[in-house]
């Protein structure tokens, strides 16, 4: 037998460092997740600031921040989908909840006008000063001005803080007032365009004045500005990412569905275009079929009736981790697919069924069916670190997050102390407890069931409390902006073209992080 040629020594960065085709290609016999790679930098023209990171989810709708909080009852409910809008991203609202308070969540998302108090506490001109007294005494109130309407709701005057005093306990509201030809006011009318901007030119034009009410065409009252508010808002508008904002300026919100079943277990065709139909007439943007196996009749059959009866609606879909299943829901009418089975921080999937693919790997196999036919695909579960979504978005158009953001103060739940430590109770929508609460359809079960002896597949668990959404995002969109920078890559389509990955070793992982250092302060701690 002829002696073969020796190989070729390995020379240049491609022998090394391969871009997403070739690099998974030959890892394919291994599924791989984020700490399995790293990426190789590239020559760079641009600074990290100046990445952009807007992404689409559907021809319709762009989100500035790419970044979605989960659909889990421990982490989106209005104040967690107003937090993530304005920092640019989206929340989908849970299930875990009756589709009526669904509905107004949805619609307390739609109506927030940040800047704006939209329900000002107000006083009748016929009260005591005395009682405005007591009234901020019992609700412990940190303001002293008050708008004066009728019983009508019609604005009647003002009660400045200056005379909410006990030494004129005994005046009447009326007699203390400033009158309603004194009182400034600007029409809502005038302020749909961009509230903020309207209130902020209102007191550069009139000095002094702290207060700007807002009414409707019959002067009733309809909310209330404060220059405080809005010098707080001008300041952080310098430092932030754009709010992702509808066509007439309200927060985006999304929300999530399960396939409801009627008595007889097939899909509940009325009840979910009742529902769906409600959310819309709130202001809906964008609606997810929300479940642990997307790749199934009856998610399949929700999005074709979904997208047959709302041609113009976002729709999400999920969860899949195969080209097929990305495939299924793009032709059913999905605009953007999940994509992850088991990488979360609380699923036990995997580990129950047996089921999921380490979700790198599972991604890069969506992402070449989503390329096909057009449409987006979210990383869902497992992102525990900025470098984790730099990752992701080599492959994904999105991340979606639950663990990272549970945290926040704006996630559901009170915050319980235990040792001197600060928590909030984080759980997995197929733990029996929630399953319990409403998501056992989510994981194929009926929600009765989830009394008898069911196979959970998530934890019950705790997280740190860890600040606001405004400061985790900030961090998250800076370490996307980082990686950024180090690939050259001045968007998110760059990004997806400029990565090269090469696997990591063991000793490579530990390296990535700090060692043989004693940390005094850690990237979480704040200044
Ligand atoms: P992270 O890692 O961000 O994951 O905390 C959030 C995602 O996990 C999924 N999820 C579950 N998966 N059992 C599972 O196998 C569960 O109980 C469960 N609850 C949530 C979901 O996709 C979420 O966005």
């Amino acid at each position: 037998m002829a002696a073969q040629p020796p190989p070729l020594p390995l020379t240049s960065d491609s022998d090394f460092y391969l871009p997403a085709d070739a690099f998974f290609s030959t890892a394919s016999k291994e599924a791989l997740t984020y700490d399995d790679v790293s990426l190789a930098t590239n020559y760079s023209d641009i600074l990290p600031k100046q990445s952009r990171l807007e992404m689409a989810l559907s021809p319709s709708l762009t989100l500035q921040l790419p970044i979605i909080s989960a659909d889990m009852d421990t982490v989106t409910e209005a104040d967690m989908a107003i937090a993530m809008a304005l920092n640019g991203g989206l929340g989908l609202i849970h299930y875990n909840m009756s589709e009526k308070m669904q509905i107004k969540q949805v619609a307390r998302v739609k109506n927030h006008v940040h800047g704006l108090i939209q329900d000002p506490i107000t006083v009748r001109p016929d009260q005591a000063i005395g009682d405005v007294l007591t009234l901020i005494e019992d609700k412990d109130f940190n303001f002293r001005t008050f708008p004066v309407v009728n019983e009508q709701g019609v604005l009647v005057g003002l009660l400045s803080g200056r005379v909410v005093k006990p030494r004129y306990a005994n005046h009447s509201v009326i007699s203390a007032m400033s009158p309603r030809s004194e009182v400034f006011t600007i029409r809502e009318s005038d302020i749909a365009g961009d509230p903020v901007k309207a209130a902020d030119h209102f007191f550069s034009a009139h000095m002094g004045i702290h207060k700007l009410l807002v009414v409707d065409d019959q002067d009733r009252l309809r909310g209330l500005f404060t220059l405080s508010d809005i010098e707080r808002i001008t300041e952080e508008a310098s430092s932030h990412t754009r709010p992702a904002r509808d066509s007439v300026f309200r927060l985006l919100c999304g929300a999530a569905i399960s396939p409801p079943r009627n008595a007889s277990g097939e899909l509940d065709r009325e009840r979910t275009l009742g529902h769906v139909s409600q959310l819309i007439e709130e202001g809906l943007d964008v609606v997810a079929v929300s479940t642990a196996h997307g790749h199934s009749l009856g998610v399949g059959e929700t999005v074709k009736l979904l997208r047959s009866q709302f041609p113009e609606l976002t729709i999400i879909a999920g969860n899949v981790t195969s080209g097929e299943g990305v495939e299924f829901l793009a032709k059913a009418g999905a605009n953007a697919i999940k994509v992850g089975q088991g990488p979360g921080s609380i699923c036990t999937t995997r580990i129950v069924a047996g089921v999921g693919i380490p979700q790198l790997t599972a991604l890069y196999v969506a992402s070449k069916a989503a390329t096909k036919h057009g449409v987006a695909i979210l990383a869902d579960g497992g992102i525990n670190k900025s470098g984790d979504m730099v990752k992701a978005l080599t492959l994904a158009d999105a991340v979606i997050c639950g663990g990272l953001l549970a945290g926040c103060k704006e996630a559901p739940g009170k915050i319980i102390e235990i040792n001197g430590k600060l928590f909030k109770e984080y759980r997995g929508m197929g733990s029996l407890e929630a399953m319990k609460a409403g998501s056992a359809a989510r994981y194929g079960h009926e929600k009765k069931d989830s009394n008898r002896k069911i196979a959970a597949e998530g934890v019950e668990a705790l997280k740190e409390v860890s600040g606001s959404i405004d400061q985790t995002l900030g961090q998250m969109a800076g370490g996307i902006q980082s990686g950024m920078g180090y690939l050259g890559a001045k968007d998110l389509k760059e990004l997806k073209q400029k990565a090269r990955y090469i696997r990591v070793s063991a000793a490579g992982q530990r390296e990535a992080a700090p060692h043989d250092v004693i940390e005094i302060k850690t990237s979480k701690d704040k200044d």
